[in-house]
């Protein structure tokens, strides 16, 4: 099977810079969403048209398995097809997608594909609103006959309401057959692919119609109302995936997940969450309101309170995370460990059971189990040109308002006094404190403001 996925359009319409296909729905660019189902085909070929601002398309998605050709300048469907011609197989079937419908499903392109055996299978939508669309003209005993333009239309063919989506499929010899015999003559004066279907007819080929399960499938992009449009759809999409498999949401519709999600038994995702890139959930995690996660693992029976935000980093099990907890990039936590409020934990391990509760930044450390971090703490691991590693061995205590002069090393069960500023390593099982001696004078006044006369 060949596939050749149109996307050589201008996009006028969505007033970007970005090529129209580039722009992301659910965190993939359109026509990837398009590529990746084309690829669940398996098909042997599989061509994409480009054609204004292609060369950003082509280095954005090159792959091993993609042909590219290039349509310049776009003189309409048909034409496009052509381009794709030399790159495709002789036999067999090709299946016509566009770049620019990205909802369209695996499924209901198998049975077009069934339905193209030995005929022309075109994919039809009956619409309330078929205006703009080309129309599916059937004969008295409702045999496809061909496709109109809306351009090209009569007023009776106007209220036809069966509209081509646009994705067809056909025997790949007859298609290099037709493809060849395209003319321009009609209301655009371009090469319309649609004009394919009456040449079928006239040699004799049965011309089939088949259906989406899905209205959505075959709904295109053509500006950002629209593109907003299918990102609900696809996010709505999403959450009833999850929720199927046993993911409980606080509200479905206020779920946004840019990537994959992958959750265990008993998950519950409160609302606002965004998931990007990669995310794993497992068991039981509970994730709080507002949380923002990308390429992250969380351990079973994790909880995050609200607004907590992750990044490129792993939680243990059971661990307790935020409210308004940082983690960066490199930050692994090990099972039970607690991260609270306003806590920045960056390129830094922590084992099991410890604690940075309040007010805290932890970067390129290596904390280990049973410590406890007080409040205010702060690893100093820059020195404005290089970074510098802090150790904190199990069982410490850290006090508050302490700073961890990197590189430096705090002993098993050490305990630094609060207000420590930590420039030498503390050794184990040891009071370190670094602070001025208290002291208090009898008999002190106050200074006096001086009374005016
Ligand atoms: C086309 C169909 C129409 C159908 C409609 C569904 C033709 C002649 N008409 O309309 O029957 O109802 O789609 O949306 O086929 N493209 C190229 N190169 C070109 C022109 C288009 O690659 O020269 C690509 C576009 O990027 C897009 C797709 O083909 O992905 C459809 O183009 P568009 O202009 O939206 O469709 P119409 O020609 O209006
Ligand atoms: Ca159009």
């Amino acid at each position: 099977m060949n596939i050749v996925i149109l996307a050589a359009g201008q996009g006028k319409r969505m007033h970007s810079n970005l090529p129209k296909v580039l722009h992301p729905l659910a965190g993939k660019a359109l026509v990837l969403h398009v590529i990746d189902t084309a690829r669940s085909l398996a098909p042997q070929t599989l061509c994409v048209v480009y054609g204004h601002g292609g060369e950003a398309v082509r280095r954005t998605l090159d792959a091993p398995d993609l042909a590219w050709a290039l349509q310049e300048p776009q003189l309409g469907t048909g034409h496009a097809v052509q381009q794709a011609l030399p790159h495709l197989c002789a036999e067999g079937t090709t299946l016509i997608l566009y770049g620019d419908v990205p909802l369209i499903r695996a499924e209901t392109l198998r049975k077009l594909v069934h339905a193209a055996q030995g005929a022309l299978a075109i994919l039809t939508v009956e619409l309330a609103d078929p205006s703009g669309y080309g129309r599916i003209v059937r004969d008295g005993t409702g045999r496809v006959l061909r496709i109109v333009e809306q351009k090209d239309s009569t007023a009776e063919e106007r209220r036809i309401s069966e509209i081509n989506t646009g994705i067809m499929a056909m025997p790949s010899a007859l298609l290099g057959q037709w493809l060849g015999r395209l003319s321009n003559d009609n209301a655009q004066q371009e090469y319309y692919l649609t004009d394919i279907v009456s040449m079928a007819v006239s040699a004799g080929l049965p011309i089939r119609t088949v259906n989406p399960t899905n209205e959505w499938e075959v709904l295109g992009v053509n500006s950002k109302v629209q593109l907003a449009e299918l990102e609900r759809i696809a996010q709505r999409c999403t959450a009833e995936q999850l929720m199927e498999q046993g993911v409980r949401l606080a509200d479905p519709a206020r779920l946004d997940v840019r990537g994959e999600l992958v959750c265990g038994r008993d998950v519950f995702i409160d609302v606002g969450c965004v998931f990007e890139g990669r995310v794993e959930l497992d068991e039981a995690v509970e994730v709080g309101p507002n949380c923002v996660l990308k390429n992250a693992r969380l351990g079973a029976g994790t909880r995050l309170a609200a607004f907590t935000h992750i990044e490129d980093a792993v939680v243990g099990p059971d661990g307790r995370i935020g409210p308004f907890a940082r983690l960066r990039p490199g930050a692994e936590l090990a099972g039970d460990v607690h991260i609270g409020n306003f806590v920045e934990i960056k390129k830094s391990t922590i084992a099991a059971h410890s604690k940075v509760n309040h007010l805290a930044y932890i970067g390129d450390a290596i904390i280990g189990s049973r410590v406890n971090v007080g409040a205010g703490t702060i690893t100093c691991n820059y020195d404005g040109a290089n970074k510098f590693q802090t150790i904190i061995e199990d069982d410490a205590f850290i006090g508050s308002d302490t700073q961890l002069v990197a590189p430096v090393t705090v002993g098993r069960g050490a305990t630094l006094g609060a207000g420590t500023t930590l420039t030498r390593d503390a050794p184990a099982d040891t009071l370190t404190v670094s602070r001025a001696k208290q002291v208090s004078i009898a008999g002190w006044k106050r200074p006096l403001k001086a009374v005016k006369k």
